[in-house]
């Protein structure tokens, strides 16, 4: 019995790859390489010293997908694959309705063929918009999302409890990610964004191995301590975890024979402003990064970190690792990987 990795070969997914196969479960990762490369999963392989079994393929190809569950038993999946850019999602809607959405109504048709129906879904706090209060629990009001990304997350968060509400034999597991950063602290995997990126880390990265003039601070009149954007950092490794503990939640629920939709918020329930953010990564890089205060960035919110209670209660899991692990695991991958996995 295998587990499906869709987009198992980008960022978030090839950290959670490392941590399946190390908790013995056998992995099958289906990516179309749109933004990811194979030689994460290579270099997953060294990591491990397991095999990935990887196929090249899009969602949206029903017949190559439908062939990958013929070919290996699946008993669940782990669906990570979509576009991610917030900007990007502004100007492409109908790319971005049409890979996220179609992509997983064709994932759960072909799962539903195959008589598969366990999944767990890479989720994002986005679905909570501008939270009314902090810290965001699970019971909070979602929608209210501000782009087309996010209401994709949001719109395939419905989709799912749906598909729960018509089969509740059904085991689904949404998982509202927080702000992942960080990379393997073998420095052999990390974030590899294309072009300039979006997110503040991958920036602050590029500014600190001289690839990026200065780091951007999109607005310090906020509401928050220091007036800068606080938002919960989390470990990827610790993130990659919380998805084993996801699938142990769906084998407890197999074992008692029933289905159920769990939600949970993967953060560590600690929010870091920007500032505080280039601070700890001046420490880990052992250099002054030079930054200026810019205008905020539309759509941004103040504040945004986890309750993150439910997943210790349900799932036994807890993120473990500081901002300073965050750091210099990031700074690891990035001093040593200088063009990202274009270096191989
Ligand atoms: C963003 C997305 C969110 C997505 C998440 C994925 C937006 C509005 N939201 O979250 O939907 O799920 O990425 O990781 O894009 N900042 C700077 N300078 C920069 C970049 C960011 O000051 O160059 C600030 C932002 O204003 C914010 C904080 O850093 O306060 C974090 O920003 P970012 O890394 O882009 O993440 P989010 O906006 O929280």
């Amino acid at each position: 019995m295998a587990v499906l990795v869709t987009g198992g070969a980008g960022y978030i997914g090839s950290h959670t790859v490392v941590e399946l196969l190390n908790a013995g479960y056998e992995t099958v990762v289906v990516d179309n390489l749109y933004n990811a490369s194979r030689e994460s999963l290579k270099r997953v392989e060294e990591i491990t010293g397991k095999t990935v079994t990887f196929y090249e393929v899009d969602l949206l190809d029903r017949d190559a997908l439908n062939r990958v569950f013929e070919k290996h038993s699946i008993e669940s999946v782990i669906h990570f694959a979509g576009y991610k850019a917030v900007g990007e999602s502004v100007q492409k809607p109908i790319e971005y309705y049409f890979n996220n959405v179609s992509g997983t109504l064709i994932l759960c048709d072909v799962m539903r063929q195959h008589n598969v129906k366990s999944i767990v879904f890479s989720s994002s706090a986005t679905v909570y918009g501008d939270p009314e209060v902090l810290p965001i629990t699970e019971e909070m009001k979602t929608g209210g999302v501000t782009n087309p990304y996010g209401r994709t997350k949001f719109m395939i968060e419905q989709i799912l409890q749906d598909i729960y509400v018509s089969d509740p034999q059904w085991k689904i597991i949404l998982l509202r990610y927080f702000n992942p950063i960080g990379a393997h602290p073998s420095g052999m995997i990390g974030e590899d964004p294309n072009g300039i990126p979006n997110n503040l880390l991958p920036y602050v990265a590029q500014v600190a191995v001289g690839k990026l003039e200065k780091i951007h601070v999109f607005g310090n009149d906020y509401d928050t301590e220091d007036g800068t954007g606080v938002r919960d950092y989390i470990h990827v490794v610790d993130l990659a975890k919380g998805h084993v503990k996801a699938l142990e939640r769906i084998a407890e629920h197999e074992r008692a024979k029933e289905g159920g939709v769990d939600i949970y918020n993967l953060g560590t329930g600690n929010g870091s402003s920007v500032m505080q953010i280039i601070n700890a990564f001046e420490e880990a890089c052992g250099k002054e990064l030079p930054y200026e205060i810019d205008e905020r960035r539309p759509g941004d919110i103040a504040s945004c970190y986890a309750d993150a209670s439910k997943a210790n209660r349900e799932l036994h899991w807890k993120a473990e690792k500081t901002l300073s692990d965050m750091c210099r695991d990031t700074w690891n991958w990035q001093s040593h990987n200088p063009n990202g996995y274009g270096d191989a």
